[in-house]
């Protein structure tokens, strides 16, 4: 029997570099054109490469749009992440996806959300926001947690403090943001963990939908912190950082035990890989 396999899952569309903006000292914004729109969820991911360099899994930054533009942050972390950096527009890229489950939007509608960052888990988590706030009438509330280790480490910084400001004038909307310390540098935010808030959020365990993205320590505190006010497993959405290869369930790279990440998530609802102990170890 013929196997056929699908050759876009490994076809790379030619994505130009329109713009390329420091964020802070490690991590650069990129937007790029592509030749098709993406047609993402938000939470999903894209492989991208730099021909010659490599392939890495990458998080789409912005919100489902309807044009070819494609937003996302890249932190210089390696080989190819610090080619990517050395890029200008013009350059071209390859990307392929979009890949993983990402969020179910329409199965949170009607739900006060609670979203709880951490560094570079705003990436992701941003699709989600800008998702929600495009249909924020359809929801209750909207609460984002968002904290990182010290003011210059804040990513989209105005973006957050003007839907701070949103916040004062629209009861729906509630932003926190946080750091770990000031290292003396000017901050208008909390000092603290992103644990610490949740004390002080009205919850309603029947009906409040909780989103993490962060560091894999940040899970487990702010894990025990919703199970303390009530929210069940099924309320809670974990985004899962994996070594993703392919991208596209073949390779076992990203496997979480029995559960293959790359195509399951990376944004899992926690009863799902709660038993699991690959998910956070
Ligand atoms: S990255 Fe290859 S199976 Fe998931």
């Amino acid at each position: 029997m013929n196997t056929v396999i699908d050759p876009t899952l490994y076809l790379p569309q030619l994505a130009r570099i329109l713009e390329i903006t420091p964020m802070t000292a490690r991590e650069k914004f990129f937007l790029l054109e592509l030749p098709h729109p993406l047609n993402h969820r938000p939470g999903q991911f894209v492989m991208l490469s730099r021909f010659g360099v490599g392939e890495a899994p990458i998080s789409i930054t912005c919100g489902p749009r309807n044009d070819n533009l494609l937003e996302m942050v890249i932190r210089d972390a390696g080989s190819l992440t610090h080619a990517l950096h050395t890029m200008k527009p013009g350059q071209t890229l390859g990307v392929r996806g979009p890949f993983g489950s990402g969020f179910d939007l329409e199965s949170l509608v009607g739900h006060p959300l609670v979203l709880l960052v951490g560094g570079l888990g705003l990436v992701p988590m941003r699709s989600l926001i800008q998702a929600v706030l495009a249909r924020l009438e359809q929801f209750p509330s909207l609460t984002i947690i968002s904290g990182c280790r010290t003011p210059a480490d804040e990513l989209y910084r105005e973006e957050m403090r003007a839907l701070e400001r949103l916040g004062e004038n629209n009861g729906k909307i509630r932003v926190i943001r946080l750091v770990d310390r000031t290292d003396h540098l000017p901050w208008d935010g909390r000092v603290g963990l992103v644990t610490a808030p949740i004390a002080e959020l009205s919850l309603d365990p029947a009906r409040t939908l909780v989103a993490l993205c962060g560091p894999p320590v940040m899970y487990k505190f702010v894990l025990l912190e919703l199970k303390s006010r009530g929210i069940p497993d099924d309320h809670i959405f974990v985004d899962l950082e994996r070594r993703m290869k392919c991208g596209v369930g073949k390779c076992g790279h990203c496997q979480i035990n029995q559960v293959t990440c790359c195509q399951e998530g990376p944004v899992f609802r926690y009863d799902r890989i709660a038993h699991l102990p690959e998910a956070l170890p």
